[in-house]
């Protein structure tokens, strides 16, 4: 399962990169505004910066909502660099973009995905990636994880090749629970890979190792 860590914030980008299991990024509008990136030509650059950081994919996020407007910027930030994902949202207009640059060879991510009969739609649109929001869902009382398992088997069904990629994931487990499933891609903050590492019995375990090393050292 690829990782990709959700945030626009460079401090958090490199730590995950230097810890060398990051694929890739994904941002939305919040995320930029929380780093305080306004600005058309200033969150571009915040886009150049991150594929500056790191190897795999960048998901950049659309703001228009019509189709025009949609290739216009899509186009524009498909050019800023190779790792960019145009990232659409999940409305009619947004499934007709992710055809059109599906067509184009651009690669895109159909976002704000929250049932099976969209995620279908994306595949058939040619979207590379699909982000079902599972936080989101568990939010509200309904199984996000139990989403990622209805879009893994239709995918499967049909041979469909859009990566199915995890977002609003919270934290540790739903990182092993989507694994443990099948999503071809997880995006969470960094505390939810970092959590990976921890278990008592290792920090235990070292403690022991290295006592054990100085009595005879
Ligand atoms: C990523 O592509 C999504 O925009 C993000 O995971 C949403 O996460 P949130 O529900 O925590 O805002």
């Amino acid at each position: 399962m690829k990782f990709f860590i959700d945030t626009a914030n460079l401090d958090q980008i490199r730590e995950a990169q230097n810890l060398g299991v990051l694929d890739g990024v994904t941002t939305n509008p919040s995320l930029m505004a929380k780093e305080g990136i306004t600005g058309r030509k200033n969150i571009l650059q915040h886009y150049i910066d991150i594929c500056d950081i790191v190897d795999g994919d960048v998901s950049a996020e659309v703001i228009a909502v019509d189709f025009e407007g949609m290739v216009n910027e899509g186009e524009e930030l498909a050019a800023l660099h190779s790792q960019i994902v145009v990232k659409l949202p999940m409305i009619k207009e947004g499934i007709k973009a992710a055809k059109y640059f599906s067509d184009k060879g651009i690669r895109t991510n159909v976002t704000l995905v929250f049932s099976a009969g969209q995620a279908l739609l994306a595949a058939k649109a040619g979207a590379t990636y699909v982000s079902p929001f599972i936080g989101r869902l568990d939010d509200i009382s309904t199984d996000g994880l139990g989403l990622i398992a209805e879009i893994r088997q239709i995918y499967d069904n049909y041979g469909y090749e859009t990566q199915i990629l995890a977002a609003s994931v919270r934290h540790t487990m739903h990182v092993i629970d989507c694994a443990k499933i099948g999503a071809d891609v997880m995006t969470g903050p960094l505390s939810s890979i970092e959590g990976l590492l921890k278990h008592p019995l290792t920090d235990i375990g070292l403690a022991k190792f290295l006592e054990d090393y100085k009595k005879g050292n």
